[in-house]
């Protein structure tokens, strides 16, 4: 087994990486123009072979790992897998009338490039309910690391619910609500090209709740869900986003409507900066579960 790894997933590399597994070596070269040529050094012959890295924006981590793989391929590797904590695009596994299907269009580009398989945690909507295209894409869920994290907050604050702020994180919510045995709600909200709608909440609400999603991109959806929810009484508020993007400043606005705490994992190496900065968005990280999946496949 031979495990590269790009900047930034060092300790996913050495989390999952048992004593019989190698760390692969390669160099990235940039020509004058910007174009960029991948050389491995390596022998990759016969090798069962891993990438961990990301193909979320800009489009150079994508196509990066796209070369890398190449690279492993045409030099005789058994296979290639690809270990993406965070797998960027998932919110485009469907397309509508007159629209691209841009994950469906990157599944296929790297299945070219020699990747045979895709592992990640908690990708968006139906990818998790295995959709793949043409190759399969492992996923797990986050419910029991960040379950256990919970626990704490339900010890001290018994009567709290789960809340999704979108149907995309239906099953995860499902679960965590099982594994601590409390209450869950999944809210209407769609999405609009300019707004982001959340249809008025019927149910009574606890005073503290757990809102929950599968990512906080620019912070938009959860800022409306906590909105919906303070308007049905609920008045405190933690959040539990699997994939922190932070985009722009918009998500801190957050702390200014009654949340105390950002729960995130480390997926995205933003994620890993916002926390290391602003001590109310904690960080757990997938290392562990990672290793879990590693073990499995
Ligand atoms: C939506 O389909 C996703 O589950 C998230 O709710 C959404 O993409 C988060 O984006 P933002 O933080 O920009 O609202």
């Amino acid at each position: 087994m031979l495990i590269f790894y790009f900047d930034g997933f060092e300790e996913f590399a050495k989390g999952i990486t048992d004593d019989d597994a190698e760390i692969g070596k390669f160099s990235i070269e940039t020509f004058p123009d910007g174009e960029t040529l991948t050389s491995l050094n390596i022998d990759v012959t016969d090798k069962e072979c891993v990438i961990i890295g990301t193909i979320e924006p800009p489009a150079s981590n994508l196509f990066e790992v796209a070369k890398l793989s190449e690279a492993i391929m045409r030099n005789g590797a058994k296979s290639v897998s690809l270990y993406a904590p965070y797998l960027a695009y998932t919110r485009q596994s469907e397309a509508g009338v007159g629209e691209g299907n841009t994950f469906h269009l990157i599944c296929a580009m790297l299945r070219v490039a020699g990747i045979d398989r895709i592992m990640t945690i908690d990708p968006h909507g139906k990818v998790a309910l295995g959709l793949s295209f043409g190759f399969p894409v492992h996923s797990v869920d986050s419910t029991s690391i960040i379950a256990k994290e919970l626990e704490n907050i339900r010890s001290t604050d018994k009567d709290i619910m789960i809340i999704s702020a979108d149907r995309g994180y239906t099953n995860n919510t499902k679960s965590i609500a099982e594994e601590l045995n409390v209450p869950y709600l999944i809210l209407d909200t769609t999405h609009g090209k300019t707004e982001i709608i959340v249809s008025p909440i019927e149910k009574s609400l606890p005073k503290h709740v757990v809102v929950v999603d599968d990512m906080i991109d620019t912070g938009r959806t959860l800022i409306m869900a906590v909105k919906a929810l303070k308007l049905a009484g609920a008045e405190r508020f933690t959040i539990y986003a699997t994939h922190g993007l932070f985009v722009g400043d918009e998500w801190q606005e957050l702390f200014n409507l009654g949340v105390s705490r950002i729960i995130t994992t480390d997926s995205t190496k933003k994620a890993r900066e916002v926390a290391e900065k602003d001590k109310r968005v904690q960080l757990i990280t997938l290392v562990g579960m990672f290793r879990k999946i590693f073990e499995r496949y």
